[in-house]
Formats: C-alpha cells, sequence, structure tokens
C-alpha cells in the first residue's frame, strides 16, 4: 500500500537529533518543514554543515526562526497542512542552565506553550516531544516512566518535565496526542561538540588530556542516533494509528556505563594507547547514574536497539575523521 505524502514539522531540525531525523524522514514519505533559528549554543555553520545536503530535496524546507515567534508559527501552519510536529527545539545542556536558567526557561517552557498555542488553533494534533532522562533527578537503578520525579537538579531537567506537563495539560483539554520521548544520553554522527564522546574525541585529536569531571565513576546510558530516529519515527506513526494518545516513553540503550569504562571504548576505536586525562570537579546539574527502563518502548513502538556502545563508538569516529581529521 502506498502511504500518502503528509508534511512534519521538525522543531530544531538542523541540530543533532533534528539533522539525522530530517535525513531519515526524507527517505520516508514525508514532506519536512525544518524550523531552526541556529541558536549560539554552538555554530551555525556546524548546523547548516549538518543538513546541507538537504537543502537541493523538493521534500525539505527550512524555515529560519524562533518557536517563540507565534505569528510565524501561524504562517507556517496556516500555509501547510501539517500532520505532526516533532518538537525537538531547546536550549539543550545540564550544565549550561545553571548559568543561564532564565534563557533556558523562555525556550523550553515558553517555546513549547508558544508551539501548542499555535497548533490548537490550528486544530493540528499529534505531537512528538524530546524530553530527557534528566527528569528522573538522582536515583538509582533503572528508570522507569512510572517513578515519582518531583526532585531534578538543573533548571534545564525543570524546564524539560515543565514541558511534559505542560503537553498533558493540552492533552486533557485540547485533546492533544502527545508522546513525550525520555532520552538518554543521545551520540552518534552530527553530535554536539559540547556532548562528551564528541568532546573527547575533540581533545585527543588537538593532543589535550580529556576532562573527567568528578571521579569518573558517573554512568549514562548512551543510546544511538540511529536508534533515537528509529523511536522517533516509530512514535509519528504510533500518533497516526492512535489518537487521543498521551504517553512518556524512555529511549536509552538499557546498559549504564562510567565514565572511566567509556574511556576504555574510545581508547579501543581510536587505536589509541595512552590517552592522557585531568580530573575536574564534579559538574553541577549532572546526576550520578542514568539506566532506563525500555520495556514500555518495546511494547509500544517496537523498539530495539540495535547499536552496542562499542559498535556505536566505532561508528562516531569513522564520521569524526571524515569530519575534523
Ligand atoms: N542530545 C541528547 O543527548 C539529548 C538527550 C535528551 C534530550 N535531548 C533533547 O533533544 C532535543 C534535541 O537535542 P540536540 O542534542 O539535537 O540539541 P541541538 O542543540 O543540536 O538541537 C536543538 C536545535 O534547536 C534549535 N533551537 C534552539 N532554540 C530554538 C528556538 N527558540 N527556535 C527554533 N529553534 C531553536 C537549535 O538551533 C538547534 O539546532 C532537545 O530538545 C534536547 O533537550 C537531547
Amino acid at each position: 500500500m502506498i502511504r500518502e505524502t503528509k508534511n512534519i514539522l521538525v522543531t530544531g531540525g538542523a541540530g543533532f537529533i533534528g539533522s539525522n531525523l530530517c535525513h531519515y524522514l526524507t527517505k520516508q514519505n514525508y514532506n519536512i518543514l525544518c524550523l531552526d533559528n541556529f541558536d549560539d549554543f554552538y555554530s551555525e555553520e556546524i548546523k547548516l554543515n549538518n543538513i546541507k545536503s538537504l537543502l537541493n530535496e523538493k521534500t525539505f524546507e527550512l524555515i529560519r526562526g524562533d518557536i517563540r515567534d507565534s505569528k510565524l508559527l501561524n504562517k507556517i501552519f496556516e500555509n501547510n497542512k501539517i500532520e505532526t510536529v516533532i518538537h525537538l527545539a531547546a536550549k539543550a545542556g545540564v550544565r549550561y542552565s545553571i548559568l543561564n536558567p532564565t534563557e533556558y526557561f523562555d525556550i523550553n517552557v515558553n517555546g513549547t506553550l508558544a508551539l501548542l498555542e499555535v497548533m490548537k488553533s490550528n486544530d493540528v494534533k499529534n505531537l512528538v516531544f524530546a524530553s530527557s532522562s534528566s527528569v528522573y533527578g538522582n536515583k538509582n537503578g533503572k528508570l522507569k516512566e512510572t517513578e515519582t520525579c518531583n526532585k531534578q537538579i538543573s533548571p534545564y531537567a525543570v524546564s524539560k518535565k515543565t514541558a511534559e506537563l505542560l503537553n498533558y495539560s493540552y492533552h486533557v483539554n485540547f485533546k492533544m496526542n502527545v508522546i513525550n520521548l525520555r532520552l538518554f544520553s543521545v551520540y552518534g554522527k552530527n553530535q554536539r561538540p559540547d556532548l562528551v564522546i564528541h568532546k573527547f574525541f575533540n581533545q585527543i585529536s588537538q593532543n589535550k588530556p580529556v576532562e573527567i569531571y568528578g571521579n569518573g565513576k558517573s554512568q549514562r546510558d548512551y543510546t544511538y542516533i540511529d536508534d533515537i530516529v528509529e523511536a522517533i519515527y516509530n512514535s509519528i506513526l504510533y500518533l497516526e494509528q492512535n489518537p487521543n494518545t498521551y504517553e512518556i516513553i524512555n529511549i536509552g540503550n538499557d546498559k549504564s556505563i562510567s565514565l572511566l569504562q567509556l574511556l576504555t571504548y574510545i581508547k579501543e576505536a581510536s587505536q589509541i594507547e595512552r590517552i592522557e586525562s585531568i580530573t575536574m570537579e564534579a559538574a553541577k546539574g549532572d546526576v550520578e547514574i542514568t539506566h532506563a527502563d525500555i520495556r514500555k518502548a518495546k511494547k509500544l513502538l517496537n523498539y530495539n536497539p540495535s547499536v552496542s556502545l562499542k559498535e556505536g563508538i566505532k561508528l562516531f569516529y569513522d564520521w569524526f575523521k571524515t569530519e575534523k581529521i
């Protein structure tokens, strides 16, 4: 059966996750509107490079603009019959939110609210939102979606939790069809330069010691970008088939690895015998451990992470070498 072509709005589509998603969706039967304001969190050049090969595609349109600009959003929704919104635009980065909480709230909370309002008035129902594992705060063991999470550590995490709650309120009051995906430490091609793995490879290639925050024992559930993209795609399909949904779903790799273990994988992939490191004071805002319980994602989204950390780091390094070395 040939599926009808549908219009998807991807906010933050030029960023790390957004660009990978846009590349994937152009190969499926979708028209993509990519809304991005090229926020100064990292360089515009990197983001333009992420999507440059899409700019000639007939099914891809880049709209430069801000999610807080309701006038622009209204125009986009009035001129295009949008089926689903993938809302990735945000000020990302846990640590920086400690330094600039106001901006994080303005973009992540007010921006989400502006988007919900325009969706409501244009009767667009389907929303996939990029939430974060950071909403769980400091907890041990595998994190389940039913866990109470009222003790976020960083303003970033609070902004994500608040946006989830706004989505819930619009689901209840206006029948918005929502999936909040709680993403766990995403890495891979086009990864943001501030994130570990990319940051480590940058430091190594510049012959600088890698910076280990704290004692190196903090753990993360690193998840490869292709698995994340597939989860987002399956969420789009889920919403298309299940009206009046509200779900929170973890998307992780189901393996939690310490920073020091991560370094051994990086050593292996890069075949560098000795990697110098320096210890930095543990960063404010970071949690100790994340580890996703992904049973709900398996059940609802048919999610099965297929890239191990070892393979993923190798894939990342192959990309990094062509881009940077
Ligand atoms: N990367 C991760 O490990 C991770 C983990 C959990 C959640 N998330 C969430 O996933 C989403 C994407 O993250 P990413 O790592 O790709 O980050 P990113 O910074 O690469 O992408 C975000 C994009 O949003 C754009 N943007 C920022 N403010 C905007 C605004 N006001 N209007 C329009 N566009 C704006 C930026 O220019 C950028 O291109 C974010 O919401 C982030 O919080 C990411």
